[in-house]
């Protein structure tokens, strides 16, 4: 059973508007979200002793997500991540989008999809946002429409990404939750196991942005496929944190996509996706000087972010080697449509892209506690898994397993 519920979060400067805020409660999980920037305010999990805590970074007030601040809970859009120089060539026609990170163009330009009111719908489940990014809005090419739905189920919070485009454009949402499973508030996330499932990463440039080489994880920091604990890992292989696509299997299906498991608390994200990248954040920019939820200060690594996406900047580099495809010269609009493809049903037509807005499942955290089962051995275990579908799998494991990654890694041998 979900319960929803709607109340006023705070009104806008100037008469611009109210923002609302949505609660979604299930027996595991309770999710606030606002309808400025679709953010997500808070997320209450359970520990393994049944205590909740908060494990996302944010705000108390509505002041606090209208202040410069990094994208805490948002949707970020229209294209999340970095396009070079925020500049791109479509159909033969030279785009210069707002510029505002160095000299590149990050999340969506100075006034992104997080520094919106967007419309509410409230459903059984969750709720819907929706908006119409117009023309030319930070420099991007046609109208968009665009639908983000919240929507828990048990210990389950998935978001649905669609979008119809007026003309062909680029378009890569996602959401950019900072979590910390000891709770918001705590002061690092080293004590935190990482597992991505990536065998090759994107290496940038000193702006963050790709170089072009897709590099193989084997024998690196960025070699994630089995656990880490992520303060001696960062030790060990001397880096500053992770700021980095981890570029996923060619799929369209949804996917296993990472895993974090916080020790302490029992507690254990798990992501999903049918996007071809995660961009993988440790908060290496947070500084503490935010003033976060109950007092809170957010320091550098203090929380993380698992960023669903298209590859960054794959407008100017990446379409032609985006999985099962065989682009020549000319597919610069086929190219788009590809690195859309996550966020809904594309078709081509002539010379014209048609966005048809078919929903696409495409990203779900399943955060669970790990009250695990006594009397469910292992090999009982393994054997139930064996016959569910990997995402049950991994659903099962965080349930009750002891140690859910090595479960999940030993039911692959
Ligand atoms: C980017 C970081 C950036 C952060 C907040 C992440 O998605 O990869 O470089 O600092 O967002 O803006």
């Amino acid at each position: 059973m979900v319960s929803v519920t709607r109340a006023v979060f705070g009104d806008l400067p100037l008469g611009a508007g109210t923002v609302e805020k949505f609660q979604l409660q299930s027996d595991q999980l309770r999710v606030d979200i606002i309808s400025w920037g679709c953010t997500i305010t808070a997320l209450e999990v359970k520990d393994r002793q049944g205590r909740a805590s908060d494990v996302v970074l944010g705000f108390d007030e509505l002041e606090g997500y209208l202040q410069k601040q990094p994208y805490f809970g948002a949707v970020v859009g229209r294209v999340a991540n970095r396009i070079a120089k925020g500049t791109f060539m479509l159909d033969g026609k030279e785009y210069k989008l707002a510029i505002n990170n160095g000299p590149n163009s990050l999340h969506g330009g100075v006034k992104g999809f997080d520094k919106v009111l967007w419309t509410p719908r409230v459903l059984s489940n969750g709720v819907e946002f929706s908006r119409v990014s117009p023309d030319g809005e930070e420099g991007y090419p046609g109208e968009l429409k665009v639908w983000v739905t919240y929507t828990l189920d048990g210990g389950e919070l998935v978001v649905n990404y669609r979008a119809q485009a007026s003309q062909t454009t680029p378009v890569n949402l996602t959401n950019h939750s900072y979590f910390n499973l000891a709770g918001q508030g705590s002061p690092n996330i080293y004590d935190h196991e990482v597992t991505i499932e990536a065998d090759a990463f994107l290496p940038v440039n000193e702006v963050l942005i790709p170089t072009g080489e897709i590099a193989s994880v084997q024998g690196t920091a960025f070699d994630l496929r089995k656990p880490v604990e992520l303060g001696k890992h960062l030790q060990e292989f001397h880096v500053n944190g992770f700021d980095h696509n981890f570029c996923l299997k060619g799929s369209k299906e949804k996917r296993f996509c990472a895993r974090v498991y916080h020790a302490g608390s029992g507690r254990v994200l798990e992501v999903y996706t049918t996007q071809p990248g995660v961009q993988f954040y440790t908060g290496n920019f947070l500084d503490g000087t935010l003033k976060g939820k109950s007092g809170a200060v957010y320091p550098k690594h203090s929380g993380f972010c698992l960023e669903t996406q298209s590859w960054p900047d794959a407008v100017n580099q990446f379409p032609p080697i985006l999985p099962n495809k065989n682009f020549n010269s000319m597919k610069i609009k086929d190219c788009s449509l590809l690195y859309s493809k996550a966020n809904s049903t594309w078709h081509t037509e002539g010379a014209r892209a048609l966005c048809q807005p078919v929903q696409d499942e495409y990203q779900m955290w399943v955060l669970s506690c790990h009250g695990y089962k006594k009397g469910v051995d292992l090999h009982t275990l393994y054997s139930l898994s064996c016959k569910c579908k990997q995402n049950f799998l991994c659903l099962l494991n965080s349930f009750f397993a002891p140690n859910p990654s090595s479960v999940f890694l030993s039911s692959h041998n």
